[in-house]
């Protein structure tokens, strides 16, 4: 009877559906909010320094996640390729992720120290100087793009009101560590440092 009252009331259907489904979901992603594996930093994490941060918002404001993961997973034919899979761990500070889904080009998570800064340098202002085969785009312009410290310096503030431990210190000494650098050095530095906390270990 009861039943029925519910098949027949399209409304209070949706309803239950949307409580029900909640429920599914809450059950999934209640406990990692709270288990230390996901929330807390792995060894040798730590929150991305001024000219980092820089480059990590080069990367995501030119799209490179469009053609490259983060995200190595815990498969023998990855693990070989990339290295140590990707832990929760690894990617507390980063907001948003930059797991991605789509890899036109090889996975990133641990590309930090494989190559020297001139090699990155040159592969981002001309892929095909390097490697003759490669789609990937060049980006000559952030040669010439200046890093911008205010900008800087204001979004450490905010990501440390968002818990990232960064010491007023770090966030005082952020505008000197970005002054005069370009684009290309941010992001250089960026993905110098991907992964390196367990790719040495390795
Ligand atoms: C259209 C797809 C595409 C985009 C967008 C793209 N890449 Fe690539 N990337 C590739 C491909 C394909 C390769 C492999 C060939 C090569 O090394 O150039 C590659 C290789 C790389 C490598 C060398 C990785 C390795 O392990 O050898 C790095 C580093 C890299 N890209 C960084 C970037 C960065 C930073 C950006 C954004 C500024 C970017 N890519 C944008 C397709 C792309």
């Amino acid at each position: 009877m009861r039943h029925e009252q519910i098949e027949k009331n399209v409304n209070l259907m949706m309803v239950l559906i949307v409580i029900v489904i909640s429920i599914g979901g809450l059950v999934e992603i209640v406990p990692l909010m709270l288990s230390a594996d996901a929330t807390e930093p792995d060894e040798g994490i730590a929150p991305y320094s001024a000219l980092r941060l820089a480059g990590r918002d080069v990367y995501v404001s030119e799209g490179c996640y469009n053609c490259h993961s983060q995200m190595i997973r815990p498969f023998r034919s990855e693990t070989e390729r990339y290295g140590p899979f990707t832990t929760a761990g690894e990617t507390v500070y980063d907001r948003p992720f930059q797991f991605g889904s789509k890899r036109t080009g090889p996975d990133l998570a641990r590309v930090g120290g494989r190559y020297s800064d001139d090699w990155h340098r040159l592969h981002l202002i001309d892929p095909r100087a390097l490697v003759p085969q490669s789609n990937m785009p060049g980006y000559p312009w952030l040669a010439e793009r200046q890093v911008d410290p205010d900008l800087i310096t204001a979004k450490m503030k905010a990501l440390k009101t968002l818990g990232d431990p960064y010491t007023d210190e770090q966030i005082a000494g952020a505008a000197a560590a970005v002054e005069g650098k370009t684009e290309l050095d941010a992001v250089v530095a960026y993905l110098q440092g991907l992964g390196t906390n367990r790719r040495l270990a390795r």
